[in-house]
């Protein structure tokens, strides 16, 4: 019986709490234990695209699991066909904003509520697990799916990610924690080795993760595509059972990206219990080879699978009392739009405004540039949503304005971003005749999108002109952003206002519209830094590096730690966002717990009085940075230690207690490997961005340990990092990728074939894919090992296959025989779905 057979009086016993789930997981162990060991191993795979097997002989049937962070993208194909990379139909689903707009409300309570909408919606579509939320920090503004996760620092992050997995879990659906770990750019993302200090990937790194484990306990976690110092997540043991399990308390089941693993019995002795997705069990006689071999423990197979069943159990516990799944119940279409409305107002930030906003009641506006009817509210990729709706910018402005006061030139191209012939006069001429003249401009979807990175942080050039001409003829000009990562605004001070509204969702039209008219606060603070330049920045000398190896040699110098450590000017600070409402905040008060562990009395709060001293409702982000100004290590100038949002009327007062993260005042011993307090003296900032201080406290803490040798005296000393050397181009193995190929005689010939069955498979899904999809897509299929095409291939092709292939590609025609020859004409057989990563059965 499917999920989809299954009656809504099924389970009788819908009163079990979630917290029974151990326990009915506990008893499925002994079904586990009685299994051959061929049947454990077959539970260690996905069975489809999106489905985790049940477990044969109990009533741990089932699951599935669908992307994504920001709104459901499940994909109806109980038998298994569908994609990962953002082409096949999903069922309609609420566009939520996207991580970066989510990101920048600093509001973990509203986030909770997006995360128990996502339940809501996951419970209808028969989803037990959303695979998200993404948390990986963005380390370099390029990063072409910086619009997937939500700050450059990691407690701002971490602790967001943790709101959403509570809500998702609130609501009876697991969480998937991801991308874990160190996956900051995408180019190269399936073979790219990660190169960082032991300090820095603790402090910087693995720290929003440690956060939302510890904090919000996911029942899942999905290991990076990436290898981390010279070790493929997928099988570095280190990370996904000393750390993840052993020190952070992680109990639940951790599963592998799609397509990530490498060598599978390696990543189940490592703690990788899942493969995702379903490949038929093409690695399942490696795992056997290895238990007959004695290289993997047969308890390390029947532990991975004794956690599927948890992860089964775990769902089917906490599915709600009469929740049926697939209701199709769209009871929460309207409810959950309004939501994402209001969630995209609070995200968006108000980067700079000499008075002209919010315009209530102007006599006319003139609403300029191709977004306002083809908005950018989401970016590409896994997470793409197939929205219930998408409301623009211009329909809403009409309804808010009256049609007649509204004009609109669309004046730029919004798939390119160019100017259209006469663009720029026709703006520039309803801009000079009206009141006040919105701009909505930002970056085309094919710049920014999973699966590649940017190369620059430019607008396109005519939207840029468009800016410059708009802003000359009009003073009172508003520019909208629609991004998912900084621009670089070298007309910043032109406009008589900037709203960063970022990728706002499928509301976002309406959201943008009800800041604009004051009818909602602008309640964003930036969660990134918006450089003037990329040469700028610390991280560009190896962003993203070279197409395996990417040293992260700047260390903790990223956002805002490298612009106050380095006095190196932003654009726009960190913390930023201008309020429509003014603030007063008070002098601080501190608290202070004993250190259970050393009896050491460290600071733990902070409160302070806020005010609204204005007459408008508004919010307000209260943040608290700790400069380290004479301790023992060597650290960034700041670190954000803590915040508060408030949300007060016109005239009210509350006083906030915040919470000070420990860690702060924190370094990783890489000698001793834990934790300790860096004794010394302190600031503590109460203040409105990382540079607009409202009040300063000086602190003492008293170390507990001796403050040398830590192993991190300096950071220069900590450039220990263990990475192998990228493997050899020659011979060929598993993980050349296609592109590594074209150095053979017949490499051209396939590079044609790859890219152009990568085309043609997505043609064949979609009539007008867009730039973004095709680039992807075309950049995947290059970069992709080969190893991986068995991963994605659905069953299509076994490792022998390639093997075979790889033998013929070393001229070993010896070895090559009868492997050689099926291989290839499994290949040709196989190539649409194997370059699109897609299951067809
Ligand atoms: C992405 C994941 C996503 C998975 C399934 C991968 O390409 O990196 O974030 O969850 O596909 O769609």
């Amino acid at each position: 019986m499917t999920d989809d057979d299954r009656p809504d009086d099924d389970h009788p016993d819908d009163d079990r709490s979630a917290d029974d789930s151990d326990a009915v997981a506990d008893n499925r162990g002994d079904i586990i234990a009685s299994m051959p060991v061929r049947e454990q191993i077959r539970l260690l795979s996905g069975r489809t695209m999106w489905a985790v097997r049940g477990i044969p002989g109990s009533d741990l049937e089932e699951i599935r699991v669908a992307d994504g962070p920001h709104g459901l993208r499940c994909q109806d194909e109980p038998d298994g066909g569908g994609d990962h990379v953002g082409m096949a139909p999903s069922l309609p689903a609420t566009c939520f904003p996207t991580a970066v707009t989510l990101g920048a409300t600093w509001d973990p309570a509203l986030l909770e509520k997006v995360g128990a909408a996502l339940a809501t919606e996951a419970i209808d579509q028969g989803v037990s697990v959303v695979l998200g939320p993404g948390l990986n920090l963005k380390r370099h503004p390029a990063g072409g799916r910086n619009f997937e996760y939500y700050s450059e620092d990691p407690l701002l992050s971490g602790r967001l990610a943790a709101a959403i997995v509570r809500g998702l879990q609130g609501g009876g659906v697991g969480a998937c924690v991801k991308h874990f770990a160190a996956n900051n750019h995408e180019s190269f993302r399936f073979v790219a080795d990660a190169v960082v200090d032991p300090r820095t990937l603790r402090e910087v790194y693995l720290r929003g993760f440690e956060i939302a484990v510890t904090e919000s306990a996911p029942w899942t976690v999905m290991c990076a595509y990436n290898q981390l110092n010279g070790r493929y997540c997928s099988e570095d043991r280190w990370l996904l059972t000393e750390l993840l399990r052993d020190e952070w308390g992680f109990d639940g089941l951790v599963m592998s990206d799609w397509g990530a693993t490498n060598d599978r019995a390696l990543g189940i002795a490592a703690g990788l219990d899942l493969q995702m997705p379903g490949c038929r069990g093409a690695f399942d006689g490696e795992i056997l080879d290895a238990v007959d071999a004695g290289t993997l423990a047969p308890e390390e197979v029947a532990q991975a699978a004794r956690r599927v069943a948890q992860l089964i159990a775990r769902a089917q516990t906490a599915r709600p009392r009469g929740g049926g799944f697939n209701a199709r119940n769209s009871a929460w279409v309207e409810e959950h739009h309004e939501l994402a409305r209001r969630v995209a107002a609070a995200g968006t930030v108000l980067l700079s405004n000499d008075g002209v906003l919010p315009i209530a009641e102007p006599a006319s506006v003139a609403v300029i540039g191709g977004f306002a009817t083809a908005p950018r509210y989401q970016g590409a990729g896994s997470s793409l949503v197939n929205s219930t709706r998408v409301d623009t910018v211009l329909d809403a402005a009409r309804d808010r304005f009256g049609n007649p006061r509204v004009r609109f030139e669309q004046a730029v191209d919004p798939v390119t971003g160019a100017l259209l012939p006469g663009g720029r006069d026709r703006a520039v001429r309803a801009a000079s005749a009206a009141d006040v003249a919105v701009l909505v401009v930002g970056l085309p979807a094919a710049d920014e999108s999973e699966g590649f990175d940017r190369s620059h942080l430019a607008m396109p050039t005519g939207t840029t002109e468009l800016v410059e001409a708009v802003c000359a003829a009009q003073p009172r000009t508003v520019v909208v952003l629609c991004n998912g990562a900084p621009v670089e605004m070298s007309w910043a001070d032109r406009p008589a206002a900037v709203l960063e509204a970022y990728l706002g969702g499928q509301a976002g039209g309406s959201a943008i519209v009800d800041v604009l008219s004051g009818d909602a606060e602008p309640g964003g603070r930036l969660a990134e830094s918006i450089p003037v330049d990329m040469s700028d920045l610390a991280a560009s000398g190896t962003f993203p590096g070279e197409p395996r190896r990417t040293e992260y040699r700047e260390q903790q110098m990223v956002g805002y730690r490298f612009h106050t450590t380095c006095e190196v000017s932003a654009r726009f600070a960190f913390g930023h966002g201008l309020s429509y409402t003014t603030w007063k905040v008070g002098e601080p008060r501190l608290t202070t717990s004993d250190d259970g562990a050393g009896g050491t009395a460290v600071p733990s709060g902070v409160e302070v009085a806020v005010t609204n001293t204005g007459k408008r409702a508004g919010s307000h982000v209260v943040q608290i940075y700790l400069d380290p100004v004479d301790t023992a290590a060597e650290r960034p100038a700041t670190v954000l230690a803590g915040w508060a949002k408030v949300h007060l009327d016109g005239g009210g007062s509350e006083t906030v207690s915040i919470a000070l993260d420990r860690r702060s005042m924190e370094v990783f011993d890489v000698e001793e490997g834990s934790w300790r307090l860096d004794p010394g003296r302190y600031l503590l900032r109460v203040a409105n961005s990382v540079l607009d201080t409202e009040h300063t406290v000086e602190l003492r803490v008293d170390g507990d340990a001796p403050s040398d040798p830590w192993g991190c005296r300096g950071l220069a000393a900590d450039r220990r990092v263990v990475s192998a050397a990228p493997p050899p181009d020659r011979p060929f193995h598993r993980n050349s990728t296609v592109d590594d190929l074209t150095t053979t005689p017949i490499g051209p010939l396939i590079r044609r074939i790859v890219i152009g069955t990568a085309r043609r498979s997505v043609r064949a899904e979609l009539s007008d894919p867009g730039p973004a999809l095709m680039r992807m897509y075309e950049q995947s299929a290059l970069e992709m090992p080969l190893r991986a095409l068995v991963a994605l291939a659905g069953g299509g092709l076994r490792l022998s296959h390639i093997d075979g292939l790889i033998d013929l590609l070393n001229r070993r025609y010896g070895l090559l025989g009868r492997r050689a020859a099926r291989a290839a004409s499994s290949a040709a057989a196989r190539a649409r779905s194997l370059v699109a990563g897609r299951t067809d059965r």
